[in-house]
């Protein structure tokens, strides 16, 4: 087996799970946030700079690999971590869902999923057996069951449809995958925000027993209260003593209420994103550069923090930056808003040890704005 979870203890305020991911490549303390590094990068970071944050896995997406610059090459190379030099554990997305998110380019059936290739309009084809073969390739830790997203909103037709089909690529991924003493399958929970069907999707995944399962097809645009709804409902229905995932989320109040909810790992392109906008998560909530009140600002982004955008560089200056498209500000907003969210889920490992979750939640929404 190549991913082993340990659970640590539970939280008595929330149950908030503490754990430990053991992979290849090392071990994970679970509350965790995973940086995106959709094309093998995280977009500005070093690896270097990742390790000085404390990144301890990273995620990277199958669909664009695939196409550029090829599977094949990153194997050539020596995988994925020798190809961009990151020796700690990565995850692969699937590519279902960023080929879902194709629109008119692609073209669903039950052999898979045919599509245009967003770089030259090239036609590929992406099925079960070909995602996991291209994540065998890849060589990362922690590999995706091809599935399928249905959108928000989606009737319950639609919704029951793709669970169903999901759960039959799952079937299919867990035959083709080859390397399952160094890379560990997910499976992946669908079933959109209706209670009886995430119940179906989760008894059928977890039956099919992978070493770790995620909840997709949250965080497509349906309103967050929803989202919390169908966690509570969906994460008592996974196995204890495996991981549990919850994709694509990655704003600090959905980390907080995700984890009160029992989940171990998450992802999200927010951080980085945001940070290309010169927009900065901080303790006292999202700080937007471009305002003309930060003209003279000689303060930090954020005086709570202690990290290098943050310790070096005033507000004033990050507003120059940005104002002057130079390179650096996209440098300096990425590491200071990864480095906040990787403490926030180390604040949020330390209230799970000491027990006081609901307090450290109640402290951080007052600071951030958020209402309770
Ligand atoms: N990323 C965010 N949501 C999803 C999902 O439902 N499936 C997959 N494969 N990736 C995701
Ligand atoms: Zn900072």
């Amino acid at each position: 087996m190549a991913i082993k979870y340990e659970l640590i203890k539970e939280c008595k305020q929330t149950g908030a799970r503490l754990g430990k991911i053991h992979t290849p490549h090392g071990t994970i303390e679970t509350p965790i946030f995973m940086p995106v590094g959709t094309q093998a990068t995280v977009k500005s970071m070093t690896p270097e700079e990742l390790k000085e944050i404390e990144s301890q896995i990273i995620l990277s997406n199958t669909y664009h690999l695939y196409l550029r610059p090829g599977h094949d090459l990153v194997e050539k190379a020596g995988g994925l971590h020798k190809f961009m030099n990151w020796d700690r554990p990565i995850l692969t997305d699937s590519g279902g869902f960023q080929v879902f998110s194709l629109g008119d380019l692609r073209k669903i059936s039950e052999e898979g999923v045919e599509f245009r290739s967003h770089i030259d309009g090239s036609k590929h084809f992406i099925s079960p057996e070909k995602a996991i073969e291209i994540q065998n390739s890849l060589g990362s830790d922690i590999i995706m069951a091809f599935d399928e997203c249905a959108p928000y909103p989606a009737d319950r037709e639609y919704v029951k449809n793709s669970l169903e089909r999901t759960t039959r690529w799952a079937k299919r991924c867990k035959k083709a995958h080859k390397n399952t003493d160094t890379q560990g399958l997910f499976g992946i929970i669908q079933g959109g925000i209706y209670k009886d069907m995430r119940e179906q999707s989760a008894k059928e995944i977890t039956e099919l027993d992978f070493p770790g399962y995620a909840v997709g097809g949250l965080s497509v645009g349906e309103p967050k209260p929803l989202m919390y709804e169908v966690l509570e409902y969906t994460t008592p229905l996974m196995p204890k003593n495996k991981p549990r995932y919850l994709m694509g989320v990655g704003s600090p109040d959905c980390l907080i209420e995700g984890v009160i909810r029992g989940i171990d790992m998450f992802d999200c392109v927010l951080p980085t994103r945001i940070a290309r906008n010169g927009t900065a998560m901080t303790s006292q909530g999202r700080v937007t550069i471009k305002q003309a009140r930060f003209y003279d600002d000689f303060t930090p982004l954020d005086p709570e923090c202690d990290c290098y955008t943050c310790r070096n560089y005033t507000k004033a200056y990050l507003r120059h930056l940005f104002k002057a498209n130079e390179i650096l500000s996209a440098r300096l907003f990425s590491y200071h808003n990864l480095y906040f969210l990787l403490k926030l889920m180390k604040n949020i490992r330390e209230a799970i040890k000491n027990d006081n979750l609901l307090d450290y939640r109640k402290e951080f929404f007052e600071k951030y704005g958020y209402e309770l």
